[in-house]
């Protein structure tokens, strides 16, 4: 396997820092609770880590708000804590890459504070000012793009919070600056970036103004209101319209490029994940990012076998078209999106989907990058006490809900409460000690633990059970190292009608597995005798959620269980 690089073989795993382990008991996650963590992470055999923002924030985006880009957070303890980690994560053989925020910065990082002293000082010209607003731009997360400075009697853009201005990348010393930063821990031996919604970056150079006869608030509610499937297109046609000119402009296939050179001044082995699911950002496969997320899998609500596939022939017909061949890389959630558990479940067979969802993202072609706790199925949170949220774009809604909307306040702490990503940040649960051992008793933690960690989901009981999902991801991790078909066969769609499953053939020169994942609470009768790929051959069982003896079977008459997981190997005849 050693053909292929990396980052095309790892499995990736998201550490939120806040959330993911206290170790010094003050509520806060921080690298001392990530390094005693690793050995965990090692046992679970993920192979490298995309750690969230770990630098210094006034945290009005939990740390998405950069306010220096060569530091730690205080809260997270110090450089020599972070070089510890990465030192003891590249000991395990776990690569470490690190969030990249390029779009903007805090309000309070030297260089705004700078930029907005004065309209002639040297960083005048770091951030997108305006004398005027000079059109109805919103701000995805807080209403009006423009926010007036008194200092500079001007206007900054910005397309996130207030307290994140939008850098200005045209200016080749805002490049200068962050490439240098880029290099600072590159030079520290971190394997790569995740670059943070990159398409943000420039905006339409006419600042031409949006149509949609409503604000940001306005298509929220739209959006969150929409019942029909034409109410929905028309809220999100809306959506759209309203952000078209400040998304995915001329330029940023240049900036890829000289990001990617700044990368590759290193030794070849450093990598780049988008937080775009534009294919075009891989460039021709060797000059732009190495792997962008497919998102639109992971957006499909509830995921069915006919739109699974239809999304891997689209995608993966795309890749391939590329001049160098691109990689896929699949999620099904991260620190801004609902829980596998929640999101994917039915209510009924929440515990089966999750082991079929978690089995999809394993299976499927490409790298995947799974987040903190779903390997033990934890489940959103829904707080609907606005002043428990941290989300500022959930407070935001809540109080133009209230008072802008005039929407009932008990309905508008619910919306509030949904539609914020506190409900999938919260800290990881490691036991059933109170606090769910993320922090000490009586501590408190800066989102609450959401109380079902005494009900089993939690590392401690999971780890003593053999059947638990904790055991389940790691056997199917341990499982997909082993299978060369897996990492890096081409994935062949099978019996491409069946509504119930999805069936599918990864096949490799060393091997050919076949994975059947079964969707329905149906028990299935499947004969696979006729498909070209298994014609003639045995089905030698190598993993089953259902846990059966790993036997050899047939390729006819072969009984699949409700929402099993099976794979085997296509062998030939004796
Ligand atoms: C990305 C991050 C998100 C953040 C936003 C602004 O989408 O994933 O958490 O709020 O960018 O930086």
């Amino acid at each position: 396997m050693t053909d292929l690089k990396w980052w095309q073989t790892a499995v990736f795993y998201q550490i939120y820092p806040r959330s993911f382990a206290d170790g010094n008991g003050d509520g806060i996650g921080d690298f001392k609770g990530i390094i005693e963590k690793l050995d965990y992470l090692s046992d679970l055999g993920i192979d490298a880590v995309w750690l969230s923002p770990h630098f210094p924030s006034p945290n009005w985006d939990c740390g998405y708000d950069i306010s220096d880009y060569t530091n730690v957070a205080p809260e997270y303890g110090t450089l020599e804590d972070f070089k510890t980690f990465l030192r003891e994560a590249h000991a395990r053989r776990i690569r470490v890459i690190l969030d990249l925020v390029l779009n903007h910065t805090s309000d309070e990082h030297p260089w705004f504070l700078e930029s907005k002293s004065s309209s002639d000082n040297p960083k005048a010209n770091w951030y997108v000012w305006a004398d005027t607003p000079p059109n109805n731009w919103q701000s995805c997360f807080d209403g009006d793009a423009w926010t007036y400075a008194p200092e500079r009697n001007q206007y900054y853009y910005h397309y996130f919070m207030k307290q994140q201005p939008d850098l200005n990348w045209h200016n080749p010393e805002v490049k200068k600056a962050m490439w240098d930063a880029v290099r600072f821990w590159l030079d520290l031996g971190v394997d790569g970036y995740r670059l943070d919604a990159i398409g943000t970056i420039f905006e339409d150079s006419s600042l031409t103004p949006h149509d949609v006869p409503l604000n940001l608030a306005g298509v929220r509610r739209l959006l969150e209101l929409a019942q029909t499937p034409e109410e929905k297109q028309q809220a999100g046609k809306y959506w759209y319209a309203m952000f078209k000119y400040q998304w995915a402009q001329p330029g940023l296939h240049d900036l890829m490029k000289e990001l990617r050179a700044v990368i590759d001044e290193y030794d070849g082995d450093r990598m780049l994940v988008g937080e775009d699911d534009d294919i075009t950002y891989m460039g021709n496969g060797d000059d732009e990012l190495h792997l962008v997320f497919n998102f639109p899998l992971m957006r499909m609500g509830r995921l069915i076998p006919s739109l699974v596939r239809l999304n891997q022939k689209e995608r993966l017909a795309r890749l391939d078209a590329l001049p160098v061949n691109g990689w896929p890389c699949n999620t099904l959630g991260n620190h801004d999106y609902s829980r596998i558990r929640t999101n994917y479940g039915d209510r009924q067979h929440d515990a089966e989907l999750a082991r079929l969802h978690a089995a999809l993202m394993l299976t499927l072609k490409g790298t995947p990058f799974l987040y903190n706790g779903e390997e033990i199925g934890m489940t959103d949170l829904i707080i609907t006490d606005p002043t428990k949220l941290r989300d500022t774009m959930a407070t935001w809604y809540y109080d133009r809900l209230v008072n802008e909307l005039n929407v009932d306040p008990v309905e508008a702490a619910q919306r509030a409460g949904e539609m914020s990503r506190d409900k999938n940040r919260t800290p990881m649960q490691w036991s059933n000690n109170p606090n769910g051992g993320f922090s000490p008793p009586n501590v408190e933690t800066w989102l609450p633990v959401n109380p079902n960690y005494r009900d089993g989901i939690n590392v401690r009981d999971q780890r003593h059970n053999p059947s638990s999902l904790l055991n389940y991801y790691k056997h199917l991790l341990q499982f997909r190292k082993s299978s060369p078909a897996l990492i890096k066969g081409e994935y062949i769609s099978l019996n491409n009608t069946a509504k119930d499953y999805l069936a599918f053939v990864r096949k490799s020169e060393e091997q050919t597995v076949l994975v059947v994942l079964n969707f329905s609470e149906k028990k299935l009768e499947l004969d696979f005798s006729r498909t070209k790929e298994i014609k003639g051959c045995n089905l030698q069982i190598l993993f089953s959620s259902a846990e059966r003896l790993k036997t050899t079977k047939r390729a006819y008459g072969l009984t699949i269980s409700p929402f099993e997981v099976f794979i085997a190997e296509v062998e030939p005849k004796q």
